[in-house]
């Protein structure tokens, strides 16, 4: 493996302009007119194996870190760097779950509903298999630096990454009071530098980008082409769990809506490279309180358009949304976001895979949370947006009976405690009272802790109770 300029580039998605640029520029978005950049390869250049079955065999080789890690498995479809430039942690390694016990809450049957666990990825979170991309393109053109914006997980991965290689150290910024503990704390202990940005998460992407530009500094946020090709390989290993078969639905929180577009991208290049033959329709779930997706896809009716989005109609969308002073506001503190940057690669995804769009409540969200810990799994708020998607779309017959649904669980139960303890915890009065605000009344399935003096037989009769 060397740097692969003969096979990789960088592109504008633009249909109006679509410049291509060297796969060792550290851009981010296109110098001629600001769109998105998309990670291409002549496929006719690149050694491709003839079946997808190939990959599995590595899962064996412990002794080589690209074999190892569940992201470099699939190198071959992400050929954009040497063997001497990889910084690896092993990510990826996770699979999919057959979840009988969530199924019948989604409204399926066991044996249809399957959860992609990215939970368990050395920082807790999916973004591992964005970062070790990343990182391996900023060791790729000689990066100094690193920043991001970052609602927890990614600030958390990307600690992790710079603290480990050592070479990279990073800065990230965060909104005030906007991060949950679990992955504030992994930032603080990692030791990069936090910034804590009066504001919310916006804010900080619009800054980090200016400071990124202004002091060089490469960009860690989904905006960076090369996270999102580390990010494809979550729907290999999704094929990969169910024995390389294509399922009829996947579903995906939408925040910064990275995943979607790369997890459209990836099954379009299967398609393309002829080792599938048909896409996944791709559901990205909203939480009603951040719901921008919801209202440019439901409500404007806004699409891919081959590439022309309509701009003036998404400008116009984002000053009304000022106008009213409208900011996201939900329990699922990961995906608070108003101005999510990869919004034309999503409409793409959508296209692509003639997905939906569907949006949730904080209150369904906790409850699929506790159905999805009470299944043994566990999650934070954000990835329970998913398993309340697929419910809804479900309930709406908009997936059938008998489809086969993969929900992708992004991050940790542990990331964010809080919620989950209060969840169990709190009289729905209590309960009310504190996130009275993002619409939760009620706590449907919680698992009380009972109080019990320090008598024995007060704990026999509490146990039998
Ligand atoms: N789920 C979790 C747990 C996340 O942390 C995020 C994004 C998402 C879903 C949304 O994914 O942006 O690809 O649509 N977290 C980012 C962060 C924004 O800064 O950690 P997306």
């Amino acid at each position: 493996m060397k740097i692969r300029t003969d096979i990789a580039y960088q592109q504008c998605i633009g249909a109006a302009c679509g410049a291509r640029f060297d796969i060792e520029e550290a851009i981010f978005e296109c110098p001629k007119c600001g769109d998105l950049l998309d990670a291409r390869y002549d496929w006719s250049r690149a050694v491709l194996p003839k079946r997808l079955k190939g990959f599995e065999a590595k899962w064996a080789r412990q002794d080589d870190p690209l074999a190892f890690s569940g992201v470099w498995r699939f190198h071959e479809l992400i050929p954009f760097a040497g063997r001497e430039h990889v910084i690896t942690l092993g990510e990826g390694r996770t699979i999919l779950q057959r979840a009988d016990r969530v199924a019948p809450y989604v409204g399926l049957a066991g044996g249809n509903l399957f959860l992609q666990y990215e939970g368990l990825n050395p920082s807790g979170s999916f973004k591992d298999n964005g970062m070790t991309a990343a990182f391996t393109h900023a060791r790729l053109v000689g990066a100094r630096r690193a920043a991001c914006a970052s609602t927890g997980n990614t600030s958390a991965s990307v600690a992790l990454y710079s603290a480990v290689d050592g070479r990279i150290p990073a800065v990230v910024l965060v909104g005030s009071g906007k991060i949950a503990y679990g992955k504030l704390a992994q930032a603080l202990d990692y030791g990069v530098r936090v910034l804590q940005v009066q504001g919310d998460f916006d804010v900080c992407m619009k800054r980090v980008k200016e400071v990124a530009r202004e002091l060089k500094i490469y960009l860690m946020n989904s905006l960076n082409p090369f996270r999102l090709e580390g990010q494809k390989t979550i729907m290999y290993r999704i094929l990969e769990g169910l024995g390389w078969e294509v399922p009829d639905w996947v579903v995906v929180p939408g925040g910064n809506l990275g995943n979607s577009s790369a997890f459209g991208k990836a099954f379009h290049e299967l398609i393309e490279i002829g080792l599938i033959k048909r896409a996944p329709r791709l559901a990205v779930i909203n939480s009603a309180g951040a719901d921008t997706l919801y209202r440019i896809v439901r409500e404007e009716r806004l699409t891919w358009n081959g590439g022309r989005v309509d701009e003036p109609r998404v400008a116009a969308f984002y000053k009304q949304m000022e106008a009213e002073n409208r900011r996201a506001k939900t329990i699922a503190s990961a995906i608070e976001i108003n101005r999510p940057v990869n919004l034309k690669k999503c409409l793409r995804a959508l296209e692509w895979t003639g997905g939906a769009v569907e949006k949730v409540t904080d209150q369904e969200i906790l409850d699929a949370k506790a159905q999805v810990g009470a299944g043994g799994f566990g999650c934070e708020p954000a990835s329970a947006a998913s398993v309340a998607g697929a419910r809804k779309l479900r309930a709406a017959g908009v997936i059938g009976q008998g489809e086969r649904v993969v929900c992708v669980l992004t991050g940790h139960a542990l990331k964010d405690p809080h919620a989950t303890v209060a969840y169990h915890t709190k009289s729905d009065g209590e309960l009310a009272q504190e996130y009275g605000a993002y619409g939760v009344r009620a706590a449907a399935y919680a698992n009380r802790p009972v109080a019990v003096e320090d008598d024995l037989a007060k704990i026999v009769a509490a146990i039998q109770s």
